[in-house]
């Protein structure tokens, strides 16, 4: 077993949820951690017509014997993560980093109450910002300091590299994506960290030398919510045409919708240093490959579409989501 980090290659809500649920469930880590800004993010997952809204905790909860854990860099709001621990059932099983920050009803006033972070940016209105720049500040309060998070404390760091030096595997779940990173985003656009496979390592704690392979998640049709440049963006009578029309997990926000991006899908690969790419929602390519899970159900139309990714990122297509549901995919990793 090893360590794999997934993370989004345009402007989040990829799908990384669903991927995430898939390896956990396929390849059955002994842990998985979630790195990233923190309840901003929306993962969804789908099992057996069961869906999953999740802000705080893995998406890989559903690989039930899996150890789930939130790195140090990551912001916790007590409230969220409580409150989604009790819903899915999850005590007994998941770890928060003593050092995470914290989110304060402070930092979510000051996050809806500020002009230009509500209407200039569109943030989600969850306090990440202003959490994130208190802890710059060295303001914020950590994990360790909060009574009702006492029984969840742990070093996420030690667990996972126990694990890894034990020959366990390991699956670190990134949020948000690389359009909306602090460093290589569309500033001032953005959110208040970087997004990439490194700052995901750094979350958790795990260095460079110990990820083996990168998982960048790209969707057929990128979407973007909140404010900034989306170069491919159709107008809404092009999205209507295709049927595609999205709404944000955390916000109700409508999301706008856009074409394949093989610039930025290149550009993305590059500095997420991708060693596969998972490629979501070909189902809205072509609907009669909904559902498929081997790559001879697919349509000409989409193997073709697959192999532009490939051109264009120069790097392999192994996974390929034809669906919400976790079972929805083809998983090419052990075809050579
Ligand atoms: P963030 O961490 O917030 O960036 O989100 P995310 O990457 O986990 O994605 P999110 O769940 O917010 O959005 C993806 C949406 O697409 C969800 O509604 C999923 O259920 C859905 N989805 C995922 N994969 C597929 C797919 O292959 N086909 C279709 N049709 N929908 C998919
Ligand atoms: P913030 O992270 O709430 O400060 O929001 C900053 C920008 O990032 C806004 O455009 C949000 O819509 C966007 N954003 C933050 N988290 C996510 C996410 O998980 N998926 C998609 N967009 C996000
Ligand atoms: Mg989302």
């Amino acid at each position: 077993m090893s360590s794999t980090i997934v993370v989004g290659g345009f402007f989040g809500d990829e799908g990384k949820g669903k991927i995430i649920a898939y390896l956990a469930r396929h390849d059955k880590p002994e842990v998985v951690a979630r790195g990233g800004v923190g309840p901003n993010a929306g993962h969804t997952v789908v099992v057996e017509g069961k869906k999953y809204a999740l802000r705080m905790v893995p998406s890989g909860f559903v690989h039930e014997s899996a150890r789930l854990l939130i790195g140090a860099g990551v912001l916790v709001d007590p409230e969220v993560f409580i409150q989604e621990v009790s819903s899915f059932g999850l005590q007994g099983r998941v770890g928060v980093d003593m050092r995470c920050g914290i989110i304060e009803g402070r930092h979510i006033e000051a996050d809806r109450g500020d002009k230009e972070l509500k209407d200039k940016i569109g943030t989600t209105g969850t306090g990440c910002g202003p959490a994130n720049a208190d802890r710059a500040l060295r303001k914020a309060k950590q994990a360790k300091e909060i009574e009702e998070l006492k029984e969840f404390l742990c070093d996420v760091p030690l667990e996972l590299n126990e694990t890894l030096e034990r020959g366990g595997g390991v699956l670190i779940e990134g949020t948000q994506g690389f359009g909306i990173s602090l460093l290589y985003g569309t500033y001032p656009f953005v959110t208040s960290k970087d997004t990439t496979a490194s700052q995901m390592a750094a979350d958790v704690g795990i260095g460079p030398t110990r990820v083996d392979d990168v998982v960048v998640v790209f969707k057929s049709y990128p979407t973007r919510v909140g404010e900034g440049p989306f170069a491919t963006q159709m107008d809404d009578t092009e999205a209507e045409k295709l049927h595609i029309e999205e709404y944000g997990t955390v916000t109700g926000r409508k999301r706008r919708i856009g074409r394949w991006d093989g610039k930025m899908a290149a550009y993305s690969a590059m500095i997420n240093g991708a060693t596969m790419v998972a490629l979501s929602g070909v189902d809205k390519i072509d609907p009669s490959c909904r559902g498929a899970k081997e790559y001879s159900e697919l349509s000409r139309e989409v193997k073709d579409f697959v192999a532009q990714v490939e051109r264009d990122t120069g790097v392999p297509v192994k996974l390929i989501s034809t669906g919400p549901e976790i079972s929805e995919i083809v998983d090419l990793r052990d075809v050579t």
